[in-house]
């Protein structure tokens, strides 16, 4: 994993903007909320890194698809690279994980306390993860658990790839991160072979947090690379170090000790 700074500097921005294809360039002009432009060009080029990294590829020869519901993939020549990934970025804060095969979601919630979170978010969640919000909504306990809740289950969407046309309400977290743990393993009712590792982590600028299904069953339809040995050969190959991104992103890697893949 692999958090991005994505405060504004305008020298970054440009050669981040470089990286991008005509493609990616036109979508970044036509994103005009306030830094909306900014986070996508930087978190973009920095993937690109990364992927390039990965997979040892020229970035010229590396392009985007996305599933259904938008997930993207990546294309090396035309063909389907064997990695998944998943990014996210909330004003100045980007995150990206690349895993060398299964499926992968990320969020970050860059923490505005001045910001008055009405109650009625709270709609995403389960009823028994609402019955969880016992303190009063000034209390900066129920921040934190709001951010926590929230990033946990939309890491979890993303990793499936449908985002949030799937119904948020007919899940709960598991119970060791509703209690405050940082890392837990979460199944879906309707798929319980496939264990998703569930992490959440953060400081006091933001929340993040990370889903991970290593059981390969269920994978996404353009997840059909090489086997997973050959993933594991090409993902050590990836420094995700300064080096590999140059002066386009300024990244500190997170490694997490429950997120690795199965043996
Ligand atoms: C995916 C989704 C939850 C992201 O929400 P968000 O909080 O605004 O954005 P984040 O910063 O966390 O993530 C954005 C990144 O997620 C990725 N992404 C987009 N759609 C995705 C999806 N369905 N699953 C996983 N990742 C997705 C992209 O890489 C995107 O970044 P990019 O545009 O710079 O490439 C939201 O866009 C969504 O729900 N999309 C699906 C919409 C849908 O199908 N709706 C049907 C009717 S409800």
């Amino acid at each position: 994993m692999v958090l991005v700074d994505l405060s504004a500097d305008r020298r970054r921005e440009q050669s981040a903007t470089g990286l991008l294809n005509a493609a990616e360039q036109d979508r970044a002009a036509r994103l005009i909320l306030p830094g909306a432009g900014r986070e996508f060009v930087l978190c973009r080029a920095a993937l690109r890194a990364l992927l390039c990294s990965a997979l040892d590829c020229d970035n010229a020869d590396l392009t985007f698809r996305t599933e259904t519901h938008g997930k993207p993939y990546a294309l090396v020549r035309g063909r389907v690279a064997p990695v998944s990934f998943n990014v996210s970025h909330s004003g100045d804060h980007g995150l990206i994980a690349i895993a060398p095969h299964g499926r992968v979601g990320v969020d970050i919630e860059t923490h505005d306390w001045a910001f008055d979170l009405p109650a009625g978010l709270l709609s995403v969640f389960s009823v028994r993860e609402r019955g969880d919000f016992a303190e009063t909504r000034d209390d900066a306990r129920w921040r934190q658990r709001f951010y926590r809740y929230w990033t946990l289950k939309e890491s979890l969407i993303k990793g499936v790839g449908l985002g949030f046309a799937m119904n948020t309400t007919r899940f709960d977290l598991p119970s060791a991160l509703r209690r405050g743990e940082a890392d837990g393993v979460f199944r879906f009712h309707h798929q319980p072979t496939a264990n998703w590792h569930l992490a959440t982590f953060g400081n006091r600028a933001f929340t993040a947090a990370v889903a991970i299904d290593y059981s390969g069953r269920g994978m996404s339809p353009h997840e059909s690379g090489p086997s997973p040995r050959t993933h594991r050969r090409r993902f050590s190959r990836l420094p995700a170090g300064p080096r590999a991104l140059g002066p386009v992103t300024r990244p500190r890697v997170v490694r997490h000790p429950h997120l690795t893949p199965d043996p």
